[in-house]
């Protein structure tokens, strides 16, 4: 017997408003992520990645569907459990970095640890390893505007990471990058994936350039989502899968 999937998202739609008004940003949308595996969902401004997302990580309620995290269905838990739970289980990702100013690399990793409970030495320990993990072992106490746009986002993924999350969530996280740093990103997303760092990752996005890394693309458009054909494929320059 197959294990189940560390995360899937089944049937999920999302109307905002109601009425003529009303609209209808995710469409019946169902994908699951496997073990170590990197899903990214690339689509234009407005095709409702973000929502997307957002239900996902169980930050916004589903109009229908549900979304499964290790077998557990967090669109059924009360709001303070579905709290507690993404604490635990998802890390996320955006593209506006979100560092505390005041405070160096090392203690933005140590704060997530703290907030899970891991304080003082431990805490310390395994945030300097996550940053190595990072390539910004050698960043460790300087402040986010001292580092480059590259760096800090290296730096809020270190932060995702720090509690070792099943899931992370990433939007756009290349959107504010130019295309060198940006694959740099993605490409030490997927080093901590394939590491163990976390079993599952979603990357939602319009930036074409970082599809070469992730294991596997759809396609969203119109708040409906689809595997990218061979055309698509084609057209976006993706590897032909092994
Ligand atoms: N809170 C909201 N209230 C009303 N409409 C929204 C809200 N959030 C998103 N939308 C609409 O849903 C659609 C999808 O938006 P979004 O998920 O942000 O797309 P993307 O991230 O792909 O740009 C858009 O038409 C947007 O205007
Ligand atoms: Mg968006």
């Amino acid at each position: 017997m197959t294990a189940p999937a560390p995360f899937a998202v089944e049937g999920v739609s999302r109307t905002f408003g109601s009425g003529p008004a009303a609209v209808q940003a995710v469409r019946d949308v169902s994908f699951s992520v496997a073990e170590r595996e990197i899903v990214a969902i690339v689509g234009p401004s407005g095709s409702g990645k973000t929502t997307l997302l957002s239900i996902a990580g169980g930050l916004l309620t589903p109009s229908a569907g549900r979304v499964v995290v290790l077998g557990e269905d967090i669109t059924a838990l009360g709001h303070a459990r579905r709290a507690a739970f993404r604490l635990r289980h998802i890390g996320f990702v955006f593209q506006s970095f979100n560092l505390l100013p005041s405070l160096n690399a090392l203690e933005n990793v140590e704060v997530a640890l703290n907030l899970a409970g891991t304080a003082g030495r431990p805490a310390k320990l395994r945030a300097m390893d996550i940053l190595e993990l990072l390539a910004l072992e050698d960043r460790a106490h300087i402040h986010p505007n001292e580092l480059s746009g590259g760096e800090q986002q290296r730096l809020a993924v270190a932060r995702a990471l720090a509690n070792r999350p099943d899931v992370i969530l990433a939007d756009e996280p290349t959107a504010s990058l130019d295309s060198a740093a940006g694959h740099r990103v993605i490409e030490l997303m997927r080093t901590a994936v394939d590491a163990g760092e976390a079993r599952a990752m979603v990357i939602v996005t319009h930036d074409t350039r970082i599809l070469d890394v992730p294991h596997r693309v759809l396609l969203m458009d119109d708040g409906r989502v689809r595997p990218a054909s061979d055309a698509d494929r084609a057209s976006l320059r993706l590897p032909v899968p092994g």
